[in-house]
């Protein structure tokens, strides 16, 4: 079961969840808090999966790939090519060893997404990936993701711990916190209309850049192998403070399939501009008529 420290300079915004409760944990994520799924479990062979040096990536320090199921695929694509990355690196001259790896890939990508159809299955999802994230991460700067799609699209992010060391995390408060305090010396009403640059923004404002440390207050929560979480990365500042292989499922869906509207990016972002400055700027007059500002050439 993974480990909370608490700072208690901060809201709690950390819970333990069964996924017997799906309407619970959705109403959670969506309002950013970090969910702890107590009853669930990612069954692998850690020790095995641990072992696997990570392929070269094009960018050192993003080793990140999707790894699909590959029965599914038709001809040759660009997972075919990830997957050839793992044939001709760490598995040259290892057919068995390939042939596990792939055993262990299927195996897990299944159980990560039964768990998000089981949670979220009634959501119309975009798309569905699971990434395998090979880096040995020893520190990162707390931060507020900018996920590329969230001008359209909010994320269903469901992680899982597959090596056998521990990951740990670091978890501050809500986007609602920062984006207050920080509206008008980070000039975040010129972003008002572009949610990617917003949160750029507002992350760079609060915590400085990537290979900044702050020591702003956080909770820190420590997940052993197998273990499962959600965290809504866009409206919840959040670290890696240790931890090496990880999947993640990234599913993509429509805003309106929050349950609780006013959590969504979009809302909160206009009732920021509505709080701060009376009104709705144009270019969220613009949007919230679904039109988009930069097609119409304004943005
Ligand atoms: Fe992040």
């Amino acid at each position: 079961m993974a480990e909370i420290s608490c700072d208690d300079r901060i809201p709690d915004n950390i819970v333990r969840l069964s996924i017997k409760d799906p309407q619970a944990v959705q109403s959670a994520y969506e309002c950013g808090k970090l969910v702890i799924l107590e009853d669930a479990r990612i069954d692998a062979d850690y020790a095995f999966l641990s072992s696997i040096p990570s392929p070269k990536a094009a960018h050192p320090g993003r080793e990140k790939f999707c790894l699909a199921r590959q029965e599914r695929w038709k001809g040759h694509d660009r997972r075919e090519a990830v997957w050839h990355k793992f044939e001709t690196g760490p598995f040259q001259g290892d057919p068995e060893g390939y042939a596990r790896f792939q055993r262990e890939v299927k195996s897990v990508n299944g159980q990560m997404n039964a768990l998000v159809e089981h949670l979220f299955g009634s959501l119309p999802f975009r798309t569905r990936s699971i990434t395998w994230k090979f880096q040995r991460i020893t520190g990162e700067n707390l931060h507020i993701d900018n996920l590329q799609g969230c001008q359209k699209l909010a994320q269903i992010r469901l992680f899982a711990n597959l090596h056998t060391a521990p990951r740990v995390w670091g978890i501050a408060k809500h986007w609602r916190a920062y984006a207050s305090r920080l509206f008008e010396t980070a000039s975040l009403e010129e972003v008002l209309h572009d949610y990617y640059q917003f949160n750029t923004r507002l992350s760079v404002a609060a915590f400085g850049y990537s290979h900044h440390t702050t020591d702003d207050p956080r909770h820190v929560v420590t997940f052993n192998p197998g273990e499962v979480w959600l965290a809504n990365s866009a409206i919840v500042a959040h670290q890696v403070r240790s931890g090496d292989l990880l999947t993640i499922a990234h599913y993509e869906y429509p805003y309106k399939g929050y349950v609780r509207k006013t959590e969504a990016l979009p809302a909160l972002i206009r009732q920021l501009g509505v709080e701060k400055l009376g009104y709705l700027g144009y270019h969220q007059k613009v949007l919230s008529l679904k039109l988009d500002p930069r097609r119409m050439g304004i943005g």
